[in-house]
């Protein structure tokens, strides 16, 4: 692909949006290629977490590709919208675990793209933010929803219409990101964590996604409503027999 790389190792896959000479803006192409290597790597069972990063030392990614968007009509930016909100939720579903390893620009889609992994992970450099107010817009690709959703609604509202950028620590300080590494170390460290995760079922953090997921937009007796259903589909699952066995003997033993 073009503007984005992927490798599989062993069971995590690493997806690198790569196009450093635009900060990996995300274009039509991207947009794509991103949605081509989603569903290729959903499909695939062997591949149980997936780490999505920029290229170069830069960027993350610094937002939508603003020339492609500069003469769009209300209706062509509705459908920009949409394309983009369409392939994170593809993103958020995975039944896989998701991890942005974000190594600097994390800007408007960027931003966006990171909050529709599970777990975001930052290198010391990385900068966040919803500048789009700044381009006379609002976030499009979910940052209205997933932001608040994240860091409760006064911080989002604070970066949604300041457009200002923070950095690694405050993004820590604020829930975005779950944990900070120097720059040089970031990659590594991510790995460690996604071969970690990589040992637990798919099915069951699938169940557990689609828990929390389903469960956030709903009052809190149907989230538990959906739990409990949600739970009990996890004994007609092998990890819950050989997870309870292999407990249950070594306390024998
Ligand atoms: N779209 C298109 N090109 C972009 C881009 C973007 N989002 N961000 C950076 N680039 C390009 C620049 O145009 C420049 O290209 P040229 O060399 O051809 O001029 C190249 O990447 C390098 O960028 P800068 O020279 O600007 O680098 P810098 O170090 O001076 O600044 C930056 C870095 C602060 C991230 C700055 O590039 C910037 O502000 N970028 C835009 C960030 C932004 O506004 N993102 C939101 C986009 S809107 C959006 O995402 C809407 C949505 O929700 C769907």
């Amino acid at each position: 692909m073009a503007n984005v790389d992927f490798v599989k190792e062993g069971a995590v896959a690493i997806i690198t949006v790569n196009r450093p000479q635009a900060l990996n803006a995300l274009n039509e192409e991207v947009i794509n290629e991103l949605d081509e290597l989603i569903t290729k790597v959903s499909c695939d069972p062997e591949i149980k977490s997936v780490i999505i990063t920029g290229a170069g030392e830069k960027a993350f990614v610094a937002g939508a590709d603003i020339k492609e968007m500069s003469e769009l009509t209300p209706e062509e930016g509705m459908a920009l919208s949409e394309r983009g909100q369409a392939l994170f939720y593809k993103v958020e579903n995975m039944k896989k675990v998701t991890i942005a390893a974000v190594n600097g620009f994390a800007l408007g889609g960027g931003c966006e793209l990171a909050m529709a992994c599970d777990i975001r992970y930052a290198s010391a450099k990385a900068k966040f933010g919803q500048p789009e107010i700044n381009l006379g817009i609002i976030p499009g690709y979910g940052g209205t929803q997933r932001l608040p959703r994240l860091i409760g609604m006064g911080r989002a509202k604070e970066l949604i219409f300041s457009g200002d950028m923070i950095g690694a620590e405050e993004a820590y300080r604020v829930g975005l990101v779950n944990q900070i590494y120097a720059p040089e170390e970031l990659m590594a460290k991510v790995k460690e964590k996604a071969e970690k995760l990589a040992g637990k079922s798919s099915e069951i953090i699938g169940q557990a996604k689609s828990a929390i997921h389903n469960g956030i937009d709903m009052d809190l007796a149907s989230g538990c409503n959906y739990e409990a259903r949600a739970f009990g589909l996890c004994f007609a699952n092998k990890a819950q027999k050989e997870g309870m066995k292999a407990f249950l003997e070594k306390k024998k033993g």
